[in-house]
């Protein structure tokens, strides 16, 4: 490394990739270790931290799952995965090192002996190791068996390990609406501590997104303006250019507003809205998160029509080939009313944000993959140099982009030069790839590593999670009952239905997708 590299490492600490922070001996068991969560994402999260050295010194992986395999053959199927999916290309050392010793039990989630196997491995484990290894129950399952297993493992007595820790860590979805979202919450809590629930939104693990802390708690910049007297609207999107692809089963059921809306915009929102926390401590941070979803006021069934639209996306052409529309993908039902494009105005109701509309839209197969926030200023309340011929003056607007080309840009009025006061908007720009030198690490890598650290910061509560599924429960009600008319159609490849520009109201138009 050169001398200036040295320096600039040393000022960067992202330049040495994922910090190094103490994790206790641990035994991770993914439940669902065949799924595709665990073969694009888990396995190759594992072997970054690996990479990294952010493992901790005795680290051991049990994977379940229902097909029967052998312990090799595992091995080598997330070999392969690692080998496919992983951000960085593997080293055979580490991925070797990673997979020597891992274990894979075959069976059903609700057959207790798997559970009783499972203890004998962990305890093989704890004596290898001459301590008991904290324990992490990863469910990367069906929802449906997030209860069963939960309650097998406190039959199996595996809730709990002495003074070592004990943690269940639950992919989404969690629930369908807020009943099962509650029912669910009860069943987990009857076996495990909330203090030992880790619910998933790995929008919380990107980088992006907790930068969005970063802007709002480090900068004494833009926190005097975060209100109702300078912010106008905000507009947060999350577009994506993919369709369903193979998971017709899961999104059948789910649509966009269950799929993205509930969880992962909604997250945007809290941590965008939240008043500061005095520390970011677990559950100092997800008390205010709570507090400001509270303030959201769910609509009322009868204004469902006025501030929520869904869409379908039909045929038509991305990245230049033509595509199938929603209704043809494989596993459809025919006439399905499921919606791939939802877009709502939502209202935060206290003292900071009242009266500012917040507008969010999400869909699949829109023009491009973009997910941002953007806040748009209140115009200047006076325009001195009118007289003098100035144009062009447009209200600022600080636009977060999550992804890709990660980022924050401010847009800011400047005069074109010339004699005359002609206005431009122009960008100040800040962009994660040129200013830090390191890729940023995977959202799993980050919430794998927490939650075997044990800090829930970046997990959704309980209280949250009903919240959350609290403000877009009538919405599912009023959209499940009404099925006379067909959902509006959009193209795939374009912006979306033109329906949602109705949202908006006069003067007001949807960025560009
Ligand atoms: C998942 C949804 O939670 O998030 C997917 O189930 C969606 O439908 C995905 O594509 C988007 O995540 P990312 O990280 O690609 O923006």
């Amino acid at each position: 490394m050169s001398l200036a590299a040295t320096d600039q490492a040393a000022e960067n600490p992202l330049v040495e990739g994922l910090e190094r922070l103490p994790v206790h001996p641990t035994a991770l068991v993914i439940f669902g270790v065949t799924g595709d969560l665990a073969h694009r994402k888990l396995l190759p999260a594992l072997y970054n931290l690996a990479h990294e050295g952010a493992l901790p010194e005795r680290f051991e992986l049990i994977g379940v799952a229902r097909r029967d395999r052998s312990d090799a053959d595992f091995r080598g199927a997330a070999r392969e995965s690692i080998e496919r999916y992983s951000r960085r290309r593997p080293d055979p050392d580490v991925l070797q090192g990673l997979l020597a010793n891992v274990r894979y039990l075959a069976g059903t989630f609700d057959d207790e002996h798997v559970y009783g196997e499972l203890d004998r491995t962990l305890r093989e484990f704890d004596e290898i190791a001459s301590a008991p290894l904290d324990r992490v129950f990863y469910l990367s399952t069906a929802p449906e068996f997030f209860p069963v297993i939960a309650q097998r493992l406190g039959s199996a007595g595996l809730d709990r390990c002495g003074r070592a820790h004990t943690r269940i860590v639950i992919e989404k979805p969690f629930g369908y609406d807020l009943d099962s979202a509650q029912a669910l919450n009860a069943q987990v809590l009857e076996v495990f501590e909330e203090s030992q629930v880790f619910r998933i939104d790995h929008y919380l693990g990107k980088e992006t997104v907790q930068n969005l802390l970063a802007l709002r708690f480090a900068n004494a910049l833009f926190e005097p303006v975060w209100n109702r007297n300078f912010i106008d609207n905000v507009q947060i999107t999350a577009a994506e250019d993919v369709g369903i692809g193979s998971r017709a089963g899961y999104y059948e059921r789910a649509g966009a507003l269950r799929d993205l809306v509930q969880n992962h915009m909604l997250q945007l929102l809290a941590l965008l809205t939240m008043e500061p926390p005095a520390s970011f401590e677990a559950n100092r941070l997800r008390d205010e998160k709570v507090k400001v979803l509270e303030a959201i006021v769910p609509p009322a069934l009868v204004d469902v029509p006025e501030v929520a639209v869904r869409a379908q996306y039909g045929s038509g052409v991305s990245g230049g080939e033509p595509v199938p529309g929603y209704l043809e993908e494989e596993g459809v039902a025919p006439g399905s009313r499921t919606e791939s494009y939802a877009a709502l105005r939502l209202h935060v109701s206290n003292w900071r944000w009242a009266g500012v509309p917040f507008y969010l839209r999400t869909g699949k197969r829109l023009a491009r993959r973009r997910t941002e926030i953007a806040v748009t200023l209140k115009p200047v309340p006076h325009l001195a140099f009118q007289s003098s011929g100035s144009i062009g003056v447009k209200a600022n607007q600080i636009i977060l982009t999550v992804q890709p080309d990660e980022g924050v840009s401010v847009s800011l009025g400047a005069k074109i030069p010339g004699p005359r006061m002609r206005i431009r908007p122009v960008n100040m720009e800040f962009r994660y790839g040129t200013s830090f030198m390191s890729e940023s690490p995977e959202a799993y890598e980050r919430l794998i590593l927490d939650a075997m650290r044990g800090d829930a910061s970046l997990f959704t509560r309980g209280d949250e999670i009903e919240a959350l599924w609290g403000i877009i429960d009538p919405i599912l009600t009023a959209w499940a009952a009404e099925t006379s008319s067909p959902i509006p159609q959009y193209a795939a490849g374009s912006p979306g239905p033109s329906q949602a520009g109705a949202l908006l109201g006069a003067g007001r138009a949807w960025r560009r997708v």
